[in-house]
């Protein structure tokens, strides 16, 4: 009799399936029906009355306008039941999650177990249960991820992992009609190839990921970069299990490694790349200037830093999107979301010692993924600016 070869893959039954259709059906009508109508209305009745009352045009950009604007979306009923759809439609999903779960675990724990034990791995696991998990991820249930994404009961639990990512299936993205990337791309291979576009002269050795979760995109560097060594971190023990033995099936040799963002233990100028992807928009305003600072000091002369998130910014957004964004603040598990959209990111590189000349901010779409990326970052120059 053949073993069947252990795989990472998720099992859903044909009902399963057809439950999980369902709720990126939820999302989808939530965000391309309820809220395009909604966002009509908006236009139509909401700011021409705000506009009256204030006696000017809004400003995309002002605090005190997006607070006026929730404030007369919530006499909305569209609103309410916008809210109501997107709520129900994440709570019903990890539900699913967790049904699914309760009965495939144990053969994605084996799984997982098998590739994180292979006499011959490729990639290393370094965990390091003394670390202080930083309270934004140990405190808060992200996603409304049940559990979050630190919590294990035992010493080789992948479940924060394996469920971070099928949750992921049924994200944002798939609800809001967006296509993901293609198989066996990530957004790792957006961020190396604009990498090389714009630095053909990079040759990094050591190349960073911070944040780096489930390692979605992690195996895209050594791809793209072969000649390089590669080391990802994450605070979260139970995703960097799922990372590491989801690289490891992909033949990617990674080094992971359990860290904080915000106090790196690698020596000044360790790597030619550091990188991160969709990290920011989770840590606190005061996590935030601390991950920048950090990826710039291990980052060696010559070197590029390069950060991808999500493109929310006050301005760049109007103030119906950024009003449905807090209301995902306080009642959708993106408590950082408003913190992140309002950053000051050129600011806070200023204040890491970044030069302006070096530094960048700028809006970015990949071709082949609907939406569009924030990415802010700098070129390392060999020989250090002095930042007046
Ligand atoms: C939205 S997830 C993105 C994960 C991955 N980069 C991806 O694209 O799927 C944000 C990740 O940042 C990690 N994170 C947040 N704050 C951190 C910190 N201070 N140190 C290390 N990791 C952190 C979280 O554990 C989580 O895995």
């Amino acid at each position: 009799m053949t073993v069947p070869a252990p795989d990472l893959n998720f099992r859903m039954t044909h009902d399963e399936r057809a439950r999980s259709a369902f709720i990126v059906g939820l999302k989808k009508k939530a965000n391309l029906s309820i809220a395009v109508e909604l966002e009509s209305r908006f236009h139509k009745k909401i700011v021409p009355a705000l506009q009256q009352k204030l006696g000017r045009p809004l400003d995309d950009t002002s605090r005190e306008d997006r607070k006026a604007v929730i404030e007369a979306l919530k006499n909305e009923q569209l609103y309410r039941l916008w809210a109501y759809v997107t709520y129900l439609s994440q709570g019903v999903k990890w539900e699913l999650v967790e049904e699914i779960f309760a009965k495939d675990l144990p053969r994605l724990q084996a799984a997982a177990d098998h590739f994180l034990s292979a006499p011959d791995k490729k990639c290393t696991l370094t965990l390091n249960p003394d670390l202080k998990i930083p309270a934004n991820i140990a405190k808060v249930e992200i996603h409304r991820q049940p559990g979050g994404f630190s919590r294990e009961t035992h010493a080789r639990d992948i479940a924060a992992g394996a469920k971070y990512n099928f949750g992921a299936t049924m994200g944002p993205s798939a609800g809001q009609g967006r296509a993901g990337f293609k198989p066996g791309r990530s957004a790792g291979d957006f961020v190396a190839e604009t990498i090389k576009a714009r630095y053909p002269a990079l040759k990094p050795k050591r190349i960073l990921e911070v944040g780096c979760g489930t390692g979605r995109n992690t195996p895209s560097y050594t791809r793209q970069f072969p000649e390089a060594e590669v080391v990802a971190i994450d605070c979260a023990p139970g995703l960097l299990r799922w990372a590491c033995a989801f690289a490891e099936s992909q033949g990617a040799a990674i080094h992971f490694k359990q860290m904080d963002a915000t106090d790196l233990e690698f020596a000044d100028g360790h790597f030619d790349m550091v990188v991160s992807h969709i990290l920011g928009h989770e840590m606190t305003t005061q996590g935030l200037p601390k991950m920048i600072a950090e990826s710039w000091r291990v980052l060696a002369p010559g070197g590029v830093m390069f950060h991808a998130d999500v493109a929310i910014q006050p301005g760049h957004i109007n103030l119906f999107d950024q009003a449905l964004n807090q209301w995902q603040v306080r009642h959708n598990g993106e408590p950082f979301w408003m913190g992140w959209a309002d950053a000051d990111v050129g600011g806070l590189m200023k204040k890491a010692g970044i030069p302006a000349a070096d530094m960048f901010t700028e809006y970015m779409s990949s071709t082949e993924r609907g939406g569009e990326w924030f990415c802010y970052g700098a070129h390392k120059a060999q020989k250090q600016r002095v930042v007046p």
